[in-house]
């Protein structure tokens, strides 16, 4: 396994992914205005953002989407290709991070980049990101979903605490900030669609729109490999063990958790987001 992690202010990032540099590079980043950043906690719907974004940056045509990986045309701000994918991309540029607010709050700063936040029912990521640990070679395995499980809810995890995240990023939310969830996008893609695109001040006709809703379900992207993963090698995620894109699914925390589990999971839960306003739907 690729196991070796980057420590990064209190936070561990696989190092096949990350160095020092390029953690520290994301820091003092200069934004151009024109820039969307992607901001998400892994297992969130990233790619499925990533995806829509470039498509409605393509009025709906999916040649893009389909011949260039996804983190060739959406990079990670953090990691270590970043710089040399960005020499390669034109404004308007489409930009991704995992980092937490607080790290990238200063190089926002009068900015006017518009970030769009995923956020996820935390439930539903515990169980993407624990079957995600087996098949990411670059990520350390868990004895049991209750041992991943029982880290994720106090944050020692790779990327953090998923509630310091959440948190984070919702704290001070301004007209740049467009928030979404995964349920949403789920239940109403269409929709979503439309408000992300008036979001961004792209506005799409009827048919582009259909283009892009088509080209973003979860059947289509899951034999996409410019999205699903497969053209990277088995040493760096192996997907005898599990498809990256998984089951693409609500609620499949319940065939995953235990009685316990989900007791001990409200009560961390109803701790640590106390006074927020967030609401997710979990089934
Ligand atoms: S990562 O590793 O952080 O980039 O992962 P991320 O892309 O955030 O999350 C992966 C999960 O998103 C699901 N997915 C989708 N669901 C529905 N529709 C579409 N189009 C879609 N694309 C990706 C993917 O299946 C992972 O969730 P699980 O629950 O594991 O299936």
């Amino acid at each position: 396994r690729l196991e070796v992690t980057e420590n990064f202010q209190g936070i561990t990032f696989p190092g096949h992914l990350h160095t020092q540099e390029s953690l520290q590079g994301a820091l003092s980043f200069q934004f151009q205005d024109t820039d969307t950043l992607i901001a998400t906690y892994p297992k969130s719907g990233t790619t499925w953002m990533q995806e829509i974004l470039t498509l409605l940056h393509n009025q709906g045509d999916e040649t893009m989407s389909r011949t260039v990986p996804n983190w060739a045309r959406a990079p990670w701000l953090e990691q270590f290709y970043f710089s040399e994918v960005m020499k390669m991309l034109q404004a308007p540029r489409l930009i991704t991070t995992h980092l937490p607010y607080h790290l990238l709050a200063p190089a926002l700063k009068d900015t006017k980049v518009k970030v769009i936040y995923v956020a996820r029912n935390p439930k539903d990521i515990a169980v993407s990101f624990y079957h995600f640990h087996k098949m990411a070679n670059f990520l350390p395995e868990f004895g049991s979903f209750d041992e991943f499980l029982n880290h994720f809810l106090e944050g020692s995890v790779s990327y953090g605490s998923w509630f310091d995240h959440v948190r984070g990023w919702t704290k001070q939310m301004t007209d740049n900030v467009f928030y979404i969830t995964y349920e949403e996008m789920w239940l109403n893609l269409r929709g979503s669609l439309e408000r992300i695109s008036a979001f961004l001040g792209r506005p799409l006709l009827a048919e582009q729109l259909n283009n892009t809703q088509k080209h973003c379900s979860f059947s289509r992207m899951k034999e996409n490999p410019m999205v699903n993963y497969t053209t990277v090698s088995t040493d760096i995620m192996d997907h005898s063990k599990g498809p990256f894109m998984r089951k693409g699914k609500i609620g499949d925390w319940k065939n995953m958790f235990s009685e316990e589990q989900n007791r001990q999971f409200e009560e961390v839960f109803r701790t640590k987001m106390m006074g927020s306003a967030l609401q997710f739907i979990w089934e």
